[in-house]
């Protein structure tokens, strides 16, 4: 049974894996300074306000990421319409890897460092997520390192992200970016005369 529409017609991924990409950047944008604007901040002021953001919008990412894994499962990638070099290839496919394990580690950690903290784990104030371990100060501690040995990781794999998809669309000019821009539709194929 065919789930999806093949993506290979098409070049570009599934229209809903690039909403969950666009979506999912833009959630971890937020986060990320968040993140370290309560690490700065002193307790008691108005770090509680800053986490209570931070944790839901890290817990919203949790979630998507388990929906866009098994959605990319399902629907695949387009080919490349320009092939890339093997060593090019497989470093945008190890980078790629490394964000989505990244997009889980960040707020799995994050969400043990909770528990073991014993703090409150929001969603907007709309529900709370159960602590799945009691209080522990040396979970505390280790997945607060965790947490932050992720983040610093996940800015460097971003930047080289980022600086790839400068590289493809304004030094090697390939179709690179318009496989994840969010409006593109393909030309239906011409008929043969
Ligand atoms: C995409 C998800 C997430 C990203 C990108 C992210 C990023 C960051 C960054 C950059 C920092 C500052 C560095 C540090 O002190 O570790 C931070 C701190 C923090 N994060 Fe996250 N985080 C995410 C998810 C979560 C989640 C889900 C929770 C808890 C449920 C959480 C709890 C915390 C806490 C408590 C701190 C403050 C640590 C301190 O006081 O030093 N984070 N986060
Ligand atoms: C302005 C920011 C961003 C731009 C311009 C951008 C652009 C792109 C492009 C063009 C691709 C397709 C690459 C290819 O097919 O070889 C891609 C793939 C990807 N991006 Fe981004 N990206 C951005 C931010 C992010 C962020 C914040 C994350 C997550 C931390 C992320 C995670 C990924 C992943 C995991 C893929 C691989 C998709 C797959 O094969 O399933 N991107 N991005």
């Amino acid at each position: 049974m065919k789930v999806f529409p093949s993506p290979r017609a098409a070049a570009v991924y599934h229209p809903g894996l690039r909403l969950l990409h666009w979506l999912m950047a833009a959630l971890i944008f937020v986060a990320l300074p968040l993140g370290v604007w309560a690490s700065l901040v002193p307790r008691g002021s108005q770090r509680s306000e800053i986490l209570f953001f931070h944790k839901s919008i890290g817990m919203t990412v949790l979630c998507l990421v388990a929906l866009r894994i098994v959605w990319r499962l399902i629907s695949g990638a387009p080919a490349y319409a320009e092939p890339l070099g093997r060593l090019t290839h497989a470093a945008a496919r190890s980078a790629h890897i490394g964000l989505y394990a990244l997009m889980i580690a960040m707020p799995v950690s994050g969400y043990l460092s909770s528990n073991g903290a014993g703090t409150v784990v929001p969603w907007f104030g709309l529900f709370t997520f159960p602590h799945l371990l009691p209080k522990n100060d040396t979970l505390r501690i280790a997945a607060g390192q965790a947490h932050y040995v992720f983040a610093w990781t996940i800015a460097f794999v971003l930047a080289a992200h980022l600086g790839a998809v400068v590289w493809h669309a304004a030094i090697k000019r390939d179709s690179v970016l318009t496989r994840m821009w969010p409006g593109y539709r393909p030309a239906p194929p011409t008929a043969k005369s």
